[in-house]
């Protein structure tokens, strides 16, 4: 066993009163959570649920958090709130100076360290920062990682090549999000959970499992699957309205309307060393 230490403060004396904690895979998450620095207003963010649930399933109160894709800062926000440390690294440096802003305005009631950095997550000078903010914390490993890409093209978030949205196809987007992950695996604890937040894609008349080969990605790089949970789709500003128009297209076109979007679970294997520690 990598780690015996628990990883979450769940008391499993008390295990009937958690009903706030997800445990089947059929995620109906309804209303986006918009409490606190929470707004909706950034495509392609995802639901403070989601955060809220790997964090109080897969970390402690005072461990570390690192989102590799951090967007508008949702899963710092949210680390603030349940009292996690967290670094976030965001490619769009407009982006990033939004999210710092945002993660500012939500209040810190147990005092936790959080750190958005701006850079190219698949880049080795970034995941080298990161392990630097990490030491002058005083923290060799993270407790989580939850990683939200882009689902390759479908919102294109900036004109940067670095930017996995604008990767000029799947097979060169799924060389960059393997490059995330093998920057961000080593900063993770043997034995703790990395959190894969993506839908798929449609595109020439098929349907693109992005889920499934970033999935393989992930397991490849040293971790095994322990869960897929699948989320109802928060409907995106552009398909507001549209309902019917979809549903024409895809009685015509033979094919099905997301619906959903995948929350994947993995455990880091332990490794050799680890393991005699
Ligand atoms: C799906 S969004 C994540 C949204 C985030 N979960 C939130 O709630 O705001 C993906 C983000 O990854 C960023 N991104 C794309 N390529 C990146 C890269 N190579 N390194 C770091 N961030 C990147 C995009 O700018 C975008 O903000």
């Amino acid at each position: 066993m990598a780690s015996r230490r628990p990883i979450n403060d769940l008391d499993m004396a008390r295990w009937k009163e958690y009903d706030e904690i997800l445990t089947d895979s059929l995620w109906l998450l309804g209303k986006r959570d918009n409490h606190g620095a929470h707004k909706p207003d950034y495509w392609g963010n995802f639901a403070p649920q989601i955060p809220y649930q790997a964090m109080r399933r897969f970390t402690r109160q005072g461990e570390l958090v690192i989102d590799p894709f951090a967007g508008l800062g949702t899963t710092l926000i949210e680390a603030r709130r349940l009292g996690r440390h967290a670094l976030g690294i965001e490619l769009n440096p407009t982006v990033a100076e939004a999210a710092r802003e945002r993660i500012e305005a939500q209040e810190n009631p147990f005092a936790v360290q959080t750190a958005l950095l701006q850079g190219d997550s698949a880049c080795s000078e970034t995941a080298e920062r990161v392990r630097c903010q990490m030491e002058a914390w005083g923290y060799e490993q993270a407790h989580l990682l939850i990683l939200h890409p882009p689902y390759h093209d479908i919102i294109r978030f900036s004109d940067d090549p670095r930017d996995l949205s604008n990767a000029p196809s799947l097979k060169a987007f799924l060389a960059q999000f393997e490059q995330v992950v093998r920057r961000f695996a080593p900063l993770l604890e043997a034995g703790r959970f990395l959190t894969l937040v993506i839908g798929d894609k449609y595109a020439g008349g098929e349907w693109l499992p992005l889920g499934f080969y970033t999935m393989e990605t992930v397991r490849q790089q040293g971790f095994r699957l322990k869960s897929i949970c699948v989320k109802d789709f928060h409907e995106t500003r552009g398909k507001r309205g549209q309902r019917s128009l979809w549903r024409y297209r895809a009685l015509k076109g033979n094919f099905y309307v997301f619906g959903h979007e995948y929350v994947m679970f993995f455990e880091k294997r332990a490794t050799a060393a680890s393991l005699s520690r």
